[in-house]
């Protein structure tokens, strides 16, 4: 039966480990996996901008013998209305996995329900849990357990929700530190009982491991600008938040990143910081899983 990957709760605590722990040895032995998809071609469908994803799933198949097609929602006729399940039928006759980056978490669900081949959710409004499997691996190879504390500061949507559900299934303790308006969804509170939610930043901070944000304004949110803005103010990753945490703290940032907002530039450019190892790791971690959805 085909597997898609729309919420990060669609992996077990095996899944993932296996995922992290392929998407390391792709990264180390490159030439063992470059027919990996030989023959095999992904369909990209974007309504929101990108770089990284883009960049990493098109290059994940290129250096694996396969083929990306890049689908801009205007350009094709789900953009004047065609029907999502129509979509998904019809794509299933030429192509072997479709990844989608949209607003509405809810349209990927239903694009999953109608496709006969992997459905991969490339961020929604709810979720980003493509990024979550890229940081685990990243947080792997710096500190070579997950046997640790991550803590994260800001908004508490797309990321923060799949990284809270990554944690609880895998057991890593996990602090989540949002103004009160701006906290992870509840229903999703209510699935991830191991994870702590608080608008205490210094509750948040002490002794973690990893400390990670994103940006305060996403996609979609433009609008809300200065509204958003005096919300988080408190919730900024700086030397202050920083001096709380373990002395070898790692940074983390999924990008695109606004330097003097949700971090400070001493912070996101700092010897702590390994944004472009995570970046990187976008690739990697998408290949292990690609290589699980499509050939296992
Ligand atoms: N982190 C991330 O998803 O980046 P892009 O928006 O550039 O794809
Ligand atoms: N929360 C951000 C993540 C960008 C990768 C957004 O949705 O824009």
């Amino acid at each position: 039966m085909k597997k898609d990957l729309v919420s990060m709760s669609d992996l077990t605590k095996e899944e993932i480990i296996e995922i992290v722990n392929l998407g390391i040895d792709m990264k180390n032995n490159r030439d063992k996996y470059c027919s990996s998809f030989k023959n095999k071609i992904l369909a990209m469908i974007f309504a929101k901008s990108s770089t990284r994803t883009r960049l990493s799933f098109e290059t994940a198949m290129l250096t694996s013998g396969g083929n990306a097609i890049f689908l801009n929602t205007n350009d094709i006729q789900l953009g004047r209305g065609e029907g999502i399940s129509d979509t998904a039928k019809v794509l299933s006759r030429y192509i072997d996995a479709i990844m989608i980056r949209t607003y509405k978490h809810k349209d990927v669900q239903e694009l999953a329900l109608h496709s006969d081949v992997p459905v991969i959710n490339a961020l929604t409004d709810d979720e980003h849990p493509c990024q979550i499997l890229a940081d685990l691996m990243t947080i792997y190879e710096h500190k070579k357990s997950f046997d640790l504390k991550i803590a994260y500061f800001g908004d508490g949507n797309n990321v923060a929700a799949s990284l809270a559900i990554a944690a609880d299934i895998l057991g890593i303790e996990c602090a989540i530190a949002s103004p009160n308006n701006y906290m992870v969804d509840e229903f999703i509170r209510n699935k991830t009982k191991s994870v702590i939610y608080t608008d205490d930043v210094e509750k948040a901070a002490k002794n973690a491991s990893v400390v990670y944000t994103d940006t305060w304004i996403s996609m979609g949110e433009e609008d809300q600008y200065e509204k958003k803005l005096k919300y988080f103010a408190d919730y900024q990753v700086n030397k202050k938040l920083t001096s709380l945490c373990k002395d070898d703290y790692i940074f983390l940032h999924c990008l695109p990143a606004y330097r003097g907002k949700e971090v400070t530039e001493d912070i996101i450019d700092g010897q702590h910081s390994v944004i472009f190892d995570e970046a990187e790791n976008r690739m990697h971690a998408q290949k292990a899983l690609l290589y699980k959805l499509l050939l296992i």
